[in-house]
């Protein structure tokens, strides 16, 4: 554990006025769902849960009070297919074939991404956990009075549930607002936490980070805490991360903080057990993306004519992840009227996993113009938590 000395009030300056608002009530939850409901325009759609209308047969007294407590958007983009088309066509016609990992996130690739979270070569996840397990109470008294924690990436939220209690124990109350590509994942683990936290509110947001977050600046809120688990940022590349991180920033008031989950540099060989497990989920994870070629763009994909690899790509400090094609093949993706030619050995690179040294993760926040209060690391030392807040202009 590596704990900074800067606390909680470092950066309350006088020039970065705190714009505190009482807790948002019921009537600001409806309001909010309305205005939602009232911009159903292309570019924002309001689906209403019908979940609430199934488990109101079911137990109308719970049912009615939990979807009091649920706030759902979709955004325009939040099909987890948006894109898809035109970044398979680009992707896989270039000379380097790539494919963009956010399309791993189906329904099916969401719970696949849940399996190798319990894998025992995937260390990251037990490790963040472990921190969050450990720090949570401690993460929740930087913040007084009403609070929103934000979370990008959210998926089944299961390490955040630590989180949310800290800050129930605390405060108790909390709205949280969880986001992701991914549906119906965002959908399950809503309903699965407003069932067990009585006291929590929750504004969901399907959407892709960027409109996402443009529809978090929208909102009036409580001071937030925007949370960035599983190393998510190290999906992007390390200047692309700047840019996410900056516009995280553009997010952010003075008195909010970002709690981001990075994962540390380590030897290769953790990190390709990691990356390739025995058991080959991670194999069927990077597949299922060849496999939703199939369904959605109507390819003939061969998933055993392709092979899973993980490379550890020490120069620049990334796990890379490639499918490659086991012999010369040619592949049609019929909605396309596209007909792609493999060479043996020739890969698709589909994901990379940047790793961070302690010192590169204040260089990255110090591009976004963040600075870190407090970082903590699991026993192992494989993984770190960090806090941000933003710079104060003078
Ligand atoms: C590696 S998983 C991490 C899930 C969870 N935060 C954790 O730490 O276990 C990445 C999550 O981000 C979501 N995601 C991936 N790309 C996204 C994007 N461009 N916009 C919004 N969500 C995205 C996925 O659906 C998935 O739930």
């Amino acid at each position: 554990m590596h704990a900074d000395a800067t606390g909680p009030t470092s950066c309350e300056r006088t020039d970065c006025t705190v714009r505190s608002r009482p807790a948002f009530t019921i009537n600001e939850i409806v309001h909010a769902f309305i205005i939602a409901q009232l911009q159903s325009t292309p570019a924002a759609k309001v689906e209403m849960d019908t979940w609430y209308e199934q488990s109101q047969r079911r137990s109308p007294v719970r049912a009615a009070e939990n979807s009091k407590r649920l706030t759902l958007i979709s955004l325009a983009d939040a099909k987890s297919s948006d894109g898809l088309e035109e970044a398979v066509r680009q992707g896989l016609s270039r000379e380097s074939k790539t494919l963009p990992c956010r399309y791993f996130y189906d329904e099916v690739g969401s719970e696949i991404f849940e399996q190798i979270c319990d894998l025992p070569e995937y260390y990251l996840t037990r490790a963040e956990h472990e921190i969050l397990r450990d720090r949570a109470p401690e993460i929740a008294g930087w913040f007084e009075g009403p609070t929103t924690v934000v979370e990008l990436g959210s998926g089944s939220s299961t390490k955040t549930r630590v989180l949310i209690e800290a800050f129930l124990k605390r405060h108790g109350a909390l709205k949280y607002v969880p986001l992701d590509i991914s549906k119906t994942m965002l959908e399950e683990s809503a309903k699965a936490l407003l069932g067990d936290y009585p006291a929590l509110e929750i504004f969901a947001i399907a959407a892709e980070y960027g409109r996402g977050l443009a529809r978090i600046r929208e909102e009036e809120q409580s001071r937030k805490l925007i949370v960035f688990l599983g190393s998510s940022i190290g999906n992007f590349r390390r200047e692309d991360a700047a840019s996410f991180l900056r516009e995280v920033r553009a997010t952010m008031r003075p008195d909010d903080r970002l709690l981001l989950g990075i994962d540390l540099r380590k030897s290769a060989d953790v990190l390709e057990n990691a990356y390739d497990d025995a058991a080959g989920v991670t194999a069927r994870f990077n597949k299922n993306i060849l496999s939703r070629i199939n369904t959605e763009l109507a390819g003939d994909f061969e998933l055993d004519e392709f092979a899973h690899q993980a490379v550890v790509n020490e120069e620049v400090g990334r796990v890379e992840m490639h499918l490659v094609s086991r012999r010369s093949q040619q592949v049609r993706l019929d909605a396309l009227d596209l007909d792609i030619t493999f060479d043996e050995h020739e890969s698709i690179h589909t994901e990379n996993s940047y790793k961070y040294s302690p010192g590169e993760i204040d260089e990255l926040a110090a591009s976004a113009d963040l600075r870190r209060v407090a970082q903590w690391l699991d026993t192992k030392q494989q993984f770190s938590l960090s806090l941000f807040a933003p710079e104060c202009s003078s």
